[in-house]
């Protein structure tokens, strides 16, 4: 099946003739996981091999306000972006996808760095199915919404709400069973702070470097186990608020995820030696007593976990990590 099936399919006998002009931008937050997504079953699709966990970042994301206009137009961040640059071709073909009868001027804010491994994909294709949603009165459920994201970047499915947010890998062809959910359970005191090491583009894009790694890595075959056990482990965790079980988890699991592409053939590595050094850095002050965790996307940059109580304490310390780098 291809995604404009899928997008037929949702869409069923909406339409895009009326347009309601936006009052005001639409935002989605970025989504962190905790539990990894790393491989495809469908690639056209974005069907994930396992479910997996994340929780949305409420400040850091993405607004999209939409216009008509006698021409398609991408302004991100003030910047008019040429249609043929890697995200405005991206932007420019998923929104080929909807029978759209008017070209559009898409305006997008971002308040985190694009394609640097902080999940901007993700809150950029949410917004814009958010936007469309309501520019053309569709009336969509977040379900549906959540689906249609899912077909512009997986882990864009999860960026539909605020708090914890479980991707269903689902069973069907269609795809139409996987997609986001909210889970009950919120922790307030949880924050999660990104570490930056490098705004630089990634090397290899996830999408490649997920295919790869189930090609290549002997270790992917141990990847549904371990995600089976740590989503348990992790809804625990955020039911009983056990902080601990929450971080074990959580860097266990990005680490894993790393670990199979560095046994993946040739060999894929985002962390740079700084993000090494960091990590030992926070090993250390783990043994001292403080309660710090981390969980890593694709790219070096690191997003450090950790309880409201201990912020201070947290934010000296990474002053002075930073500050020896
Ligand atoms: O949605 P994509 O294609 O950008 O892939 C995201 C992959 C990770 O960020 C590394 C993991 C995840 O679950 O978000």
């Amino acid at each position: 099946m291809k995604k404009i099936d899928i997008i037929e399919l949702i869409l069923k006998d909406r339409s895009c003739d009326v347009q309601i002009a936006m009052a005001a931008p639409i935002f989605a937050p970025t989504n962190i996981a905790l539990c990894k997504y790393w491989g495809k079953r469908d690639a056209e699709l974005n069907l994930p091999m396992t479910n997996s966990l994340s929780i949305s970042l409420p400040d850091k994301g993405a607004s999209t306000l939409l216009e008509s206009s006698e021409q398609n137009e991408i302004i991100v961040n003030n910047q008019s972006i040429a249609l043929s640059s890697s995200f405005g071709k991206r932007l420019i073909e998923f929104l080929n996808l909807f029978p759209l009868r008017s070209c559009l001027r898409v305006t997008i804010d971002v308040n985190i760095p694009i394609a640097a491994g902080l999940a901007s994909s993700a809150c950029g294709f949410a917004s814009l199915v958010k936007a469309l949603n309501q520019f053309y009165a569709w009336q969509l459920s977040d379900r549906e919404l959540s689906i249609l994201a899912r077909l512009g970047s997986g882990s864009a499915c999860r960026s539909l709400w605020d708090g914890f947010v479980e991707w269903h890998q689902g069973e069907r062809a269609d795809g139409m069973d996987s997609h986001g959910e909210l889970l009950k359970d919120t922790w307030p005191e949880l924050n999660i702070e990104v570490l930056l090491v490098s705004e630089k583009e990634k090397s290899i894009s996830s999408r490649q470097a997920m295919e790869h790694t189930i090609k290549t890595s002997a270790a992917y075959h141990q990847w549904p186990q371990k995600i089976d056990a740590d989503l348990r482990a992790l809804k625990q965790a955020i039911h009983e608020k056990d902080f601990t079980l929450l971080g074990e988890t959580a860097e266990s699991n990005a680490l894993m995820m790393h670990a199979m592409m560095l046994t993946a053939q040739p060999p894929i590595q985002y962390s740079t030696p700084q993000t090494l050094a960091l990590m030992q850095k926070i090993w250390n002050l783990r043994r001292e007593g403080l309660l710090l965790y981390f969980t890593q996307d694709a790219g070096p940059n690191l997003k450090i976990l950790f309880l409201e109580k201990d912020k201070l304490q947290v934010n000296q310390s990474i002053n002075e990590l930073s500050l020896n780098q």
